[in-house]
């Protein structure tokens, strides 16, 4: 299949390209879509074997539910029961914006958007040119992120190409996506919400509207494989190059000094304020408190890391705060868990 790009950067390309893609979803193909977030992989989601095309392209394990991004909450509402009070709360601050809520489904959403589960994700993105989509395709659209399954979720129309190309019919380029990691992904089934995938609104951000929030468990531990995690997602490894991770905790010098004695097959990713200090070339995340900029660069640096051809990557963990969460939960999974202190190693 050749595969077709179309730039969406100005005002004329967004109205050609949402025409485009809505076109294609709306025969029931696959088209690829810039989200704040990072590209998503859009099909109709009312439509079950376009869906299925979703999780083929991606070599995506089938009980992996996605998520359907809806154009507000009168779109949700076709879609869902049991809506709680709560929903048009966080719906009204954080929508458009990088917020999933799952809530319980109805029947008219197909069994393979939720992989079987009575529940679904739905999300408005804050994209022009994916709301364009969503409203001339008449109908909600179903998206995982845009990459292959497992490796690092694409932030630019290139990423998804590398990935699937020859395998959807269109990618609409609307450049690099600013957040740059997923969506915050948050149940509201039980009485009080549940967040089982951090991101750019953070635990604080949600309680400061529901009153409470908890974090899932599996957001900070490793899966256990004998029981079920809350999000089907948690389980599978993710977010990863092919390049061993391993994740580096402890103080400024220690960093340097571990880095610097680097050899030339590793990458040395840091904080902007290390560079400097390290005589090893490094990937800059961001600034050690600029958690928006270390988003943003993060999983264009592992798919640098694996192009460049590094066997191994040193990677500084930013501090837990506010969206640090979300980089802590994507980097450790990257690392399979695997996380050193550079203050005790350098003894
Ligand atoms: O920012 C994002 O959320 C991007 C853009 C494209 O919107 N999408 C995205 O989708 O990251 P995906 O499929 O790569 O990740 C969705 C996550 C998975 O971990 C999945 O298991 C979880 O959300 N999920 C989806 N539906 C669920 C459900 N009904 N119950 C629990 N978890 C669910
Ligand atoms: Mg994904």
């Amino acid at each position: 299949m050749h595969t077709k790009i179309i730039k969406a950067t100005d005002e004329q390309g967004i109205e050609a390209a949402s025409s485009q893609a809505a076109e294609v979803i709306r025969r029931g193909g696959l088209a690829a879509l810039p989200t704040e977030t990072v590209y998503g992989l859009g099909a109709n989601a009312l439509d079950g074997e376009a869906v299925a095309g979703i999780f083929k392209a991606k070599g995506r394990p089938q009980d992996n539910p996605l998520i359907v991004h809806v154009s507000g909450m009168e779109m949700a509402e076709r879609l869902l029961c049991d809506i709680p009070p709560c929903a048009y709360k966080l719906s009204e601050k954080f929508w458009p914006g990088p917020l999933t809520m799952i809530m319980r489904k109805n029947d008219i959403i197909p069994s393979e958007v939720s992989a079987g589960l009575d529940t679904i994700g739905v999300r408005m993105p804050n994209s022009r040119v994916f709301l364009k989509t969503i409203e001339k395709a008449g109908a909600p659209i179903a998206a995982p992120s845009a990459n292959t399954s497992g490796r690092p979720s694409p932030t630019t129309a290139q990423h998804v190409y590398d990935d699937l190309n020859g395998k959807i019919e269109l990618i609409v380029d609307g450049g690099s996506c600013g957040v740059g990691i997923e969506s915050t992904v948050v149940s509201l089934i039980g009485d009080v919400p549940v967040i089982l995938r951090p991101g750019a609104v953070t635990p604080d951000d949600i309680a400061s509207v529901t009153g409470s929030a908890e974090v899932s468990k599996s957001v900070l531990e490793e899966a256990d494989a004998a029981s079920a995690p809350p999000s089907p997602g948690m389980k599978y490894k993710h977010y990863s190059p092919s390049a061993d991770v391993v994740l580096v905790s402890g103080s400024d010098e220690g960093f340097a000094k571990l880095a610097s004695a680097l050899d030339e097959n590793t990458a040395v990713v840091c904080f902007g304020e290390d560079a400097g200090r390290i005589k090893h070339k490094c990937f800059v995340l961001g600034d050690k408190y600029d958690h928006a900029a270390q988003a943003a660069h993060l999983f264009d640096i592992l798919r640098e890391i694996d192009k460049r051809g590094f066997n191994k990557a040193y990677i500084r963990l930013p501090d837990m705060d506010g969206i640090g969460l979300a980089l802590y939960n994507r980097l450790i999974r990257a690392a399979a868990f695997n996380v050193i202190d550079c203050d005790k190693i350098n003894k």
